[in-house]
C-alpha cells in the first residue's frame, strides 16, 4: 500500500498505473491519500518507509519500476573511466534518457579528470557515483546495490586500464568492483591509443573478457585525439546507443528460426546486361535486424546489395530469382516463419546468351518468361511457416494489397507505395491480416521493421497453436 500527501496524489498516481499492467501482473501497490506532507510507503511484505514528499515522484516510479523490472523497465549502469572519450559518455547519457531508458551512471576517479559528475547528474536525473564507500547507500555497500536494479551495464568509454582491471577481476574502486560483483550483462566500448589497442596485454586481455561473457562494442579506426590514427577510437554516441536499444527490445520471437528474402533479383539478358529493380535490400536487412533484436534465428537470402550483413544472421548471396526460389526451397526446413520483402522479378529471358550480344542497327526483341513466385510456393507447402508478404505498389495500394494477400492466401502482407519506399530509409507501411488494416505511419525502416516484428509475435503465437 502506498499511501501519498492530498497534493500529490494526480500526478504520481498517474505515474504508477503507467508502470504496471494489471493484466500482466498483480498490483504491487494500493493507493490512499493523506493530507499531510510526509509519505507512507507500505509494501506487501509489510516494510514500511517513510519519505519527503519532494522526492516522492522518483521514489515511486523507481520502486515501480524496479518491482515490475522485466515486465516495463529500461535500466542501465553506464560506467565512465578515464579517457578523453568520456565527453562522449555524456551524450550517450543524453540519447539514452531521451529513449526512456532510466541512466544511473557511476565514474572512477579518473573519469572525473575529463568530465563532472554534476554534467551526468543534471542529463540523467540520477545521482551520480563515484565512491566505493558511499555512505549514502544505507547499508554502505554501494558495489552491491547500484547494480541490482540495472538490466545491463554499459562501459564507456572503457579504458586499457580498466579492461585490464576486469580480465584479471580487480575490484580497487567502485566501479570494477560493481563489475565484478554484477548480476546482468557487461558492454564496454574501448576507447585508447591505437598502439594500447594494439599491445598484445590488451588484446590478451580482450580475449579473456570475451570468453568471460562480456559483451565487447567497437572500436572503431580514425583520428585519435592523440594526433594519431588507427583502431582504438570509441564508438559514437549515436551507435552504443543503438547497440543499447538492441538489447532492450523484448525477445519476442526468442529461437524462432525465419527465413527472409531481401533486396532484388538480377535476370542476365546476356554476359553483361540484366533485368533489375530499385530495391537496395534496406527493408529487408532491416526486418533481419529486427528478428535478430527479437532473438530469432534468421537466415537471410539476399539478392545484390550494397548493404552489411546483419551481424548474427546466416546471409546466403543469390542473383537471380530462380537462385532465390533454390535457396528458399533448401532453407525451408525447420522455418517457423518466412517474411518476403525481396523484389522478385516477375519474369526472365527466355533466351538469355552467354556472350555480349552484338549491337545492331534494326529491333531486336526480348522474350520474357514468367520467374516462380516464391512466396506462393511456401505457402502452398503442405506444412507451411506463417507466410509474410510484402506488396511494392504504385496505384490503388490498399485495393491491390489485399488482393494480393488474399490470391497468395497468407495471414500477413505489408504494403507500400514503391515511390516512398523503394530505395529510401523510410517508408509507410500498411499491414493487412484477417482483422483488417493497420497504418505504421511513415518512419526509419528499422522502426518499422520492429513494429512488424512485434505484429508477426502477436499472429504467429495464435496461429501456432
Ligand atoms: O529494398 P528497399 O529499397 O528497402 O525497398 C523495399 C521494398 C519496396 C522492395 C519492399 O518494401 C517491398 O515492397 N517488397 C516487395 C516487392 C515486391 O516484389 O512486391 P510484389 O507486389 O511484386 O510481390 C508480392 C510479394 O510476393 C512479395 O512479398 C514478394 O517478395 C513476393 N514475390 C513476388 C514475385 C515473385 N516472383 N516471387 C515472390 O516471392
Amino acid at each position: 500500500m502506498v499511501l501519498l500527501s492530498k497534493e500529490s496524489s494526480n500526478k504520481y498516481i498517474t505515474k504508477i498505473n503507467t508502470q504496471h499492467d494489471s493484466s500482466t501482473t498483480e498490483p504491487v501497490f494500493k493507493l490512499k491519500i493523506f493530507s499531510n506532507q510526509n509519505v507512507i510507503l507500505l509494501f506487501k511484505k509489510k516494510f514500511i518507509f517513510r519519505l519527503k514528499f519532494c522526492s516522492l515522484g522518483r521514489y515511486l516510479t523507481k520502486t515501480a519500476m524496479t518491482t515490475s523490472s522485466s515486465l516495463h523497465t529500461k535500466r542501465l549502469l553506464l560506467g565512465i573511466t578515464g579517457g578523453i572519450a568520456a565527453y562522449k559518455a555524456a551524450e550517450v547519457a543524453r540519447l539514452l534518457v531521451k529513449k526512456d531508458i532510466d541512466v544511473q551512471t557511476v565514474m572512477t576517479e579518473s573519469a572525473c579528470k575529463f568530465i563532472g559528475p554534476a554534467t551526468l547528474q543534471a542529463l540523467t536525473g540520477n545521482t551520480v557515483f563515484t565512491d566505493l564507500w558511499d555512505s549514502r547507500i544505507n547499508n554502505n555497500m554501494a558495489h552491491i546495490n547500484i547494480s541490482r536494479d540495472a538490466s545491463a551495464i554499459l562501459i564507456s568509454p572503457a579504458s586499457a586500464n580498466f579492461i585490464a582491471k576486469l580480465a584479471n577481476g580487480f575490484a580497487d574502486d567502485l566501479l570494477s568492483t560493481l563489475c565484478l560483483a554484477r548480476n546482468c550483462p557487461l558492454f564496454i566500448a574501448p576507447a585508447m591509443n591505437r598502439q594500447m589497442w594494439e599491445h598484445p596485454a590488451t588484446q590478451r586481455n580482450l580475449v579473456t573478457l570475451q570468453r568471460d561473457g562480456v559483451l565487447i562494442i567497437g572500436p572503431a579506426s580514425g583520428a585519435q585525439a592523440c594526433g594519431e590514427a588507427g583502431m582504438g577510437r570509441m564508438l559514437e554516441a549515436q551507435k552504443l546507443v543503438e547497440e543499447m536499444l538492441i538489447f532492450f527490445q523484448p525477445k519476442l520471437l526468442q529461437d524462432k528460426h525465419i527465413l527472409i528474402t531481401a533486396g532484388p533479383t538480377y535476370e542476365a539478358i546476356d554476359a553483361v546486361r540484366g533485368i533489375t529493380n530499385l530495391s537496395s535490400g534496406k527493408m529487408g536487412y532491416a526486418v533481419a535486424n529486427a528478428a535478430l533484436e527479437a532473438g530469432a534465428k534468421v537466415t537471410l537470402i539476399s539478392g545484390p546489395t550494397f548493404l552489411e550483413a546483419p551481424s548474427g544472421a546466416t546471409l546466403i548471396n543469390v542473383t537471380s530469382a530462380q537462385e532465390m526460389f533454390s535457396a528458399v526451397k533448401k532453407g525451408l526446413s525447420g522455418t517457423d516463419i518466412f517474411i518476403s520483402v525481396a523484389a522478385v522479378a516477375d519474369f526472365l529471358p527466355a533466351n538469355n546468351s552467354n556472350q555480349k550480344i552484338k549491337r545492331t542497327s534494326s529491333n531486336i526483341s526480348l522474350l520474357l518468361a514468367p520467374n516462380p513466385d516464391i512466396l506462393e510456393f511456401v505457402a502452398k507447402t503442405p506444412k507451411p511457416p506463417f507466410c509474410v508478404g510484402f506488396a511494392a505498389e504504385t496505384e490503388n495500394l490498399e485495393k491491390n494489397a489485399e488482393a494480393k494477400r488474399r490470391r497468395k492466401k497468407i495471414p500477413l502482407l505489408a504494403a507500400n507505395l514503391v515511390p516512398n519506399a523503394i530505395n529510401s530509409d523510410k517508408s509507410e507501411l500498411i499491414l493487412f491480416d484477417d482483422n483488417g488494416k493497420h497504418l505504421l505511419p511513415e518512419a526509419p525502416k528499422i522502426e518499422q521493421a520492429r513494429h512488424l516484428i512485434k505484429h508477426v509475435s502477436l499472429l504467429y503465437e495464435k496461429w501456432n497453436k
